[in-house]
C-alpha cells in the first residue's frame, strides 16, 4: 500500500484531493485514525477534488452530511458515536456502502464491529497516523490516481 508522509494540513487536503480527481461513481474511502488524526481534512481534499466548492465539517449530529454541485455527489460520514450494527443499520449506514456517488467514512474500523467486511475493490482503506505535531503518515489502498 503506498505511503505518504504529510507535513502539514495542506498536504494532506491534497492527497484527498488527487483522490476526489481520481474517484469514481460507488467509491467508499473508509478512513480510520485517532482523533485529530486528519481525516477530516483529507475529506476537505477530496470534496475540493470532485469540483465541490461548500465548506467541508464533520457530521456530528447526524450520520452523514451530502454534498453536491461536483463531479458525483459526496456522502461524508462519521461513526465516531456509533457503537452497535443495530445503531449502524437504524442510522441507515447500509445504504452508504453502495453510494449513488462516492461515500467518504470515518471511524471506519467500526464497521468491523458492526459484522461488514470491507472488500477490497470499491472500497478504499486509509490509515492516517500521527507522528508528530505536523507530520502524519497516511497508508492507503491503491486509488489508481
Ligand atoms: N499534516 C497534517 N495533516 C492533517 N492535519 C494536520 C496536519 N498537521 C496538523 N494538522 C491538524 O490536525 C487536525 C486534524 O483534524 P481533523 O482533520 O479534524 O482530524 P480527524 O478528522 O482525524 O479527527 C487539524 O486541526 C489540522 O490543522
Ligand atoms: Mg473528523
Amino acid at each position: 500500500m503506498p505511503i505518504f508522509i504529510s507535513h502539514g494540513p495542506a498536504e494532506t487536503e491534497s492527497l484527498g484531493e488527487t483522490w476526489g480527481q481520481a474517484a469514481q461513481r460507488g467509491w467508499v474511502i473508509a478512513m480510520s485514525g485517532e482523533l485529530g488524526a486528519g481525516k477530516t481534512q483529507l475529506v476537505k481534499g477530496v470534496a475540493r477534488g470532485l469540483g465541490i466548492t461548500a465548506r467541508v465539517h464533520s457530521p456530528t449530529f447526524t450520520l452523514v452530511n451530502e454534498y453536491d454541485g461536483g463531479r458525483w455527489r459526496l456522502f461524508h460520514l462519521d461513526l465516531y458515536r456509533l457503537e452497535t450494527r443495530a445503531q449502524m443499520l437504524s442510522a441507515g449506514l447500509e445504504e452508504f456502502l453502495q453510494p449513488d456517488g462516492v461515500a467518504v467514512i470515518e471511524w471506519a474500523e467500526k464497521l468491523e464491529h458492526g459484522g461488514w467486511k470491507l472488500e477490497p475493490g470499491k472500497v478504499k482503506k486509509v490509515k492516517v497516523e500521527l507522528i508528530g505535531e505536523t507530520e502524519r503518515r497516511i497508508i492507503y489502498d491503491d486509488f489508481g490516481a
